[in-house]
C-alpha cells in the first residue's frame, strides 16, 4: 500500500465552514489524503476561506504568499483554495497566484476529488457553479471513526434575506434545505460515532423547509424527530433570522427537552430607521415582541446577538436605540462589528460614519454586552448545572466542558469522562468561561 498523502486545510469564518472543511477532508480521503494539522510537508494544502469580514480576499492573498516557498521546495504540492472568498474571486485568484492549482466554490466542492485528479494534467482549474446536482449526496462517508461529542450538521444553506451590508446571499447563493432523510441519516451516522450533541447549521437556519412523506417539515418538526433518537442527548441550531422564528418553532424550545434553552438571533441594530436601511424587514418593536413570546416558552433562554455599529446612517440618536435593544433583551452573550462596506452590497456605495465614531461607539456596545455577560455569568455561580464534558482543559486534570446555555465551563474530571453529561456546581466566573466542580 502506498504512504497516505498529507492534506493540510485552514478553515476560516463561521461553523458552516467548520462543517464543509470536514466534508472535503472525507471527500479527498477517496484519492488517499489524510488530515494533517501544520502545511510542513503536506502534499496539498486547502484554503477554506470566509468572505463576511473586511480585506478577506487580501487576507487570503497574502496567506497564498506564504506558501510559496513551500511550492518551490516541493514542486508537486497541490494548493487549493475553497470557500466564500474563492466565490468571490473566482479566476482573479489564479491571475494574482498562479501557483494555486485549483479554485472551488461552496457549492461545488464535491468535484474536488475529480478537480484534483487533473491536477498536472489540465490548467488551474476553477469551480464556482451552483450545479444542479446536490453536493451533499456526492461526499463519501469516512470510516466510522469516533468523533467528539459535539457536532455540526448542515441542514440548509444560502440565504435570500438579502440585508443591505452582506455578501452570503451572491456567495452562498439562494435558500436550499437538505432533505429530511439526508439529515436524519447522517444524524443517526454521528451518533453511532459517539456524537451527543448535534448543532443544527444553516446560514438561515430557522428558514429550514424539507419534505418528509410528501409533507412540509420545517425545523421544529425536523428537532423533534431528531429528538427521538435515544442516544442524541442535546439540540442546537444556528443562526436564525427574526422573520423565520415560527410559532412551532418557539413552542419547540417550551416543549422539547432535548432543544437547549439558547437561541442565537442576531438584530444587528435598535432603530427603525437603520433596520429599514438595513433591509432587515422587521422593526425593533417587533424583534422585542418576539423575544417576549419565545421567554413565555422557555423563561431561563439565553439569548445572543449580532450587532452591527456604523452603518451607513447611524447617527448617536440610532446608535442609543442599539443601546436602549440591549438593556431591554439582556443577552448572555453577543458578537458585535463596525460596518465594514463589501464590494458589491448596496450599502457598500452609500455615505460612511467616521471610523473614530465607529470605533468609539462599538468600545460602548461592548461595554454594555460584557457587562451583561458577566451579569449573566455570575447568576450561575453556585448553581448545579449538566455539562456535557468535551476535551481535556488546559491544566492537567482539568476538563472543558458546555452548560446547556453554552457557556464553556472548566472543572477537575478524567479524559474517560469525554462525551457524559456531569452534574457540575459553579464556583466562579472568569471572563468567557465558568470554573466548577463535579459533584
Ligand atoms: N460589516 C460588518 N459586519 C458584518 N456582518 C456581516 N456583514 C458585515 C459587514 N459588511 C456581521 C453581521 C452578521 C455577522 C455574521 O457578521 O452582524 O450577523
Ligand atoms: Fe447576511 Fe444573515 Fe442578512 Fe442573510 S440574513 S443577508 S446571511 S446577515
Amino acid at each position: 500500500m502506498s504512504e497516505p498523502k498529507k492534506l493540510f486545510v485552514k478553515t476560516y469564518g463561521c461553523q458552516m465552514n467548520v462543517y464543509d472543511s470536514e466534508r472535503m477532508v472525507s471527500a479527498l480521503g477517496g484519492q488517499g489524503y489524510v488530515e494533517t494539522d501544520t502545511p510542513e510537508g503536506a502534499d496539498m494544502i486547502l484554503l477554506n476561506t470566509c468572505h463576511i469580514r473586511e480585506k478577506a480576499a487580501e487576507k487570503i492573498y497574502s496567506e497564498l504568499g506564504r506558501y510559496k516557498p513551500f511550492k518551490a521546495a516541493n514542486p508537486d504540492l497541490k494548493i487549493g483554495v475553497a470557500g466564500c472568498v474563492a466565490q468571490a474571486e473566482g479566476e482573479e485568484i489564479i491571475r494574482r497566484q498562479p501557483m494555486v492549482d485549483l479554485v472551488v466554490g461552496p457549492q461545488a466542492y464535491h468535484r474536488l476529488p475529480e478537480m484534483e485528479s487533473k491536477i498536472g494534467q489540465v490548467k488551474a482549474q476553477v469551480d464556482t457553479e451552483f450545479p444542479a446536482e446536490d453536493k451533499f449526496d456526492h461526499l463519501p462517508r469516512g470510516p466510522k471513526a469516533r468523533r467528539a461529542p459535539s457536532a455540526f450538521l448542515t441542514v440548509q444553506e444560502g440565504c435570500d434575506k438579502f440585508c443591505a451590508f452582506c455578501v452570503v446571499p451572491y456567495t452562498r447563493g439562494a435558500e436550499v434545505s437538505r432533505s429530511v432523510e439526508q439529515i436524519l441519516a447522517e444524524a443517526h451516522d454521528l451518533v453511532e460515532r459517539g456524537v451527543v450533541e448535534i448543532n443544527l447549521l444553516g446560514q438561515n437556519v430557522n428558514a429550514y423547509h424539507g419534505t418528509h412523506d410528501g409533507r412540509e417539515w420545517g425545523l421544529a418538526q425536523l428537532i423533534r424527530e431528531l429528538a427521538k433518537i435515544d442516544e442524541l442527548k442535546r439540540i442546537r441550531f444556528t443562526t436564525s433570522h427574526p422573520n423565520d422564528m415560527d410559532d412551532d418553532l418557539i413552542a419547540a424550545h417550551g416543549d422539547c427537552d432535548k432543544l437547549m434553552p439558547y437561541l442565537h438571533l442576531p438584530v444587528q441594530a435598535g432603530s427603525d430607521k437603520v433596520l429599514k436601511a438595513m433591509n432587515r424587514k422587521h422593526t425593533a418593536a417587533e424583534y422585542l415582541a418576539l423575544i417576549e413570546r419565545i421567554r413565555a416558552a422557555r423563561p431561563d433562554i439565553a439569548l445572543s446577538g449580532d450587532f452591527i455599529v456604523g452603518f451607513p446612517g447611524e447617527t448617536e440618536e440610532d446608535f442609543q436605540a442599539t443601546l436602549d435593544l440591549c438593556r431591554e433583551v439582556r443577552y448572555g452573550q453577543a458578537y458585535s462589528f463596525k460596518y465594514s462596506p463589501r464590494p458589491g452590497t448596496p450599502a457598500a456605495d452609500r455615505t460612511h460614519v467616521d471610523e473614530a465614531e465607529k470605533n468609539d461607539r462599538l468600545a460602548r456596545l461592548q461595554a454594555l454586552l460584557s457587562q451583561h455577560q458577566a451579569e449573566f455569568q455570575n447568576s450561575m455561580v453556585g448553581k448545579t448545572l449538566p455539562v456535557l464534558l468535551e476535551k481535556p482543559g488546559r491544566n492537567p486534570g482539568q476538563m472543558i466542558g458546555k452548560s446547556e446555555f453554552l457557556h464553556a465551563v472548566h472543572m477537575d474530571a478524567s479524559p474517560d469522562q469525554v462525551g457524559k453529561i456531569v452534574q457540575a456546581k459553579v464556583l466562579w466566573s472568569e471572563r468567557n468561561s465558568l470554573a466548577a466542580e463535579l459533584i
